[in-house]
């Protein structure tokens, strides 16, 4: 028999506990607030403090996943269409790296999307695997990275057909989505399982009018990071499983070594009373979500000087569907960076998900009010109106004409090159030597190297390029990319 998804197991044993009012003997020291310093207190409330616990009910406890949390998870593995779920506090990271862990060993190949977020990289060297990447085209117009296509993976397992996983990110931080049932069909056909970081799909499963959910496409397992866009509480994310092409009692131990033995309980809860909004009204909310944001995103298209990426971005490679609910704005054409922008807004109490050079990323969810959407669609028709005369964004024009350096060479798996002794190195004198570090400019956020890679010259060039245009860089030690960290 299914569960009624109305209920909320876990959210319930926690309002039991706060009734019933216990004298408390365990943690966390301040003793649901008793002991808070004053300004925390005022800071989150009493409320707040009352049920901040890595305990939910008086007998449960959930450091071993037993009892309670696993009927919780129950619930939610139906809801998203598994047979395994897992509540994660630490985020879709730890998902990731428990997966990784799991399916691949030192030297196992895992084919990976180039543009995978850092935890995917974190979890090769914790693993000791090694990577086939997938590269991704970047949107010459956008500066974004696209996805992966299905041609692209039957090559990658032509070259590995020994691959222990093909990982795909879908939808990307813009919200464009691969062709997962194609990719899946391919990946199993050569017995090979397939996961997808889906961090940013919570809600895809729960809507018909979003792109296809990883399950839904056929995924062995994949991550959601229930924090982004629904609403569980930050940090808070699911890890899906099903069948038996991965161990899912070796999953279970790899979830545990990779969380904290002191999780949050609240961060389960929500989880809990997300999983049931979406499954019980989510599809309501996300209609009304993606009208507000097709409303927002024409009169933003509208605004002279200022781009809102939209449905035209399904011509491009590797883009199956879009999530219309994610809100990619550029104002390059009043010359101002996404910084710019991201500042304006501010000044004008807006605050974005994210900015770079290029361009600006808002999130909308059932969260946001017509209301929400007219504020922002305002102060950004006030910037525009108070924007002029600028010098275009000749040197964002410009990087975006430059083509990222291809792939080179894995000459070790990144985790033998992150623990061999390095030396910080001019870039310059960096030349076929292996890199030690990841470096990831933005945009288009795709990493131009990983630890374990040779440095071509054109990456030297390409980098030289970036610090020159004081670019934002994740990864490397030395930001300003001066020096690079090499194998020694
Ligand atoms: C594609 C992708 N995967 C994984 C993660 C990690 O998610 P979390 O922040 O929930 O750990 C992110 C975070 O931004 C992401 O963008």
């Amino acid at each position: 028999m299914p569960h009624d998804q109305e209920e909320t197991p876990y959210v319930d044993a926690m309002t039991a506990y706060r009734r019933r009012g216990y004298t408390p003997f365990h943690t966390p020291g301040h003793k649901l607030g008793r002991g808070a310093p004053p300004k925390l207190r005022e800071l989150v409330g009493d409320e707040c403090l009352r049920v901040d616990l890595a305990m939910a009910g008086a007998v449960e406890d959930t450091r071993e996943s037993s009892g309670l949390v696993h009927l919780a998870e129950e619930y939610a593995a139906e809801a998203w269409g598994a047979e395994r779920c897992h509540f994660l506090v630490n985020g879709s990271t730890s998902g990731v790296h428990a997966l990784v862990l799991t399916l691949a060993g030192p030297g196992e190949t895992v084919v990976v999307p180039r543009n995978a977020h850092k935890s995917l990289l974190a979890a090769l060297i914790y693993s000791g695997a090694m990577p086939r990447y997938l590269e991704p085209e970047a949107d010459r117009g956008w500066g974004i990275p696209l996805n992966v296509t299905p041609a692209q993976v039957v090559a990658a397992l032509r070259e590995h057909p020994d691959a222990r996983a093909v990982v795909v990110t879908s939808p990307t931080y813009n919200g464009l989505a691969a062709d997962l049932p194609a990719i899946g069909q391919v990946v199993h056909a050569a017995g090979v399982p397939f996961i997808v970081d889906q961090a940013w799909g919570p809600h895809l499963r729960f809507c018909p009018e979003l792109p296809v959910d990883a399950m839904t496409a056929g995924a062995d397992a994949c991550v959601v990071s229930t924090h982004k866009l629904i609403s569980g509480l930050t940090q808070s994310a699911v890890l899906l499983a099903r069948g038996t092409r991965l161990n899912l009692a070796r999953l279970e131990s790899m979830v545990k070594m990779t969380q904290s033995t002191s999780p949050q309980a609240l961060m389960y809860a929500s989880i809990d009373a997300a999983r049931q909004q979406m499954a019980t009204h989510g599809a309501e909310l996300w209609r009304e979500a993606i009208a507000g944001a097709e409303w927002a995103r024409e009169e933003i298209a509208g605004i002279a000087g200022l781009r809102c990426l939209g449905h035209e971005v399904l011509e491009a490679a590797g883009v199956a569907e879009f999530d219309p609910t994610r809100l990619t704005v550029s104002a390059l054409d009043l010359g101002l960076s996404g910084f710019e922008l991201e500042t304006a807004l501010r000044e004008r109490g807006v605050a974005v998900e994210a900015a770079d050079p290029l361009a600006i990323i808002l999130n909308v969810t059932f969260g946001d009010s017509m209301d929400d959407l007219r504020v922002l669609v305002h102060a950004l028709r006030d910037i525009a109106a108070h924007t002029g005369g600028r010098e275009a964004g000749e040197a964002a024009a410009r990087w975006l004409r430059l083509r990222p350096p291809a792939f080179t060479r894995q000459v070790v798996s990144p985790r033998e090159a992150f623990f061999a002794p390095s030396v910080a190195l001019p870039l310059a004198e960096c030349e076929g030597r292996v890199s030690a570090e990841i470096v990831t400019p933005y945009p288009p956020g795709i990493p131009v190297l990983g630890p374990g890679e040779e440095v071509a010259v054109e990456t030297v060039a390409y980098l030289q390029t970036a610090s020159a245009a004081h670019l934002k860089v994740h990864g490397p030690e030395d930001l300003s990319l001066r020096t690079l960290r090499v194998v020694r």
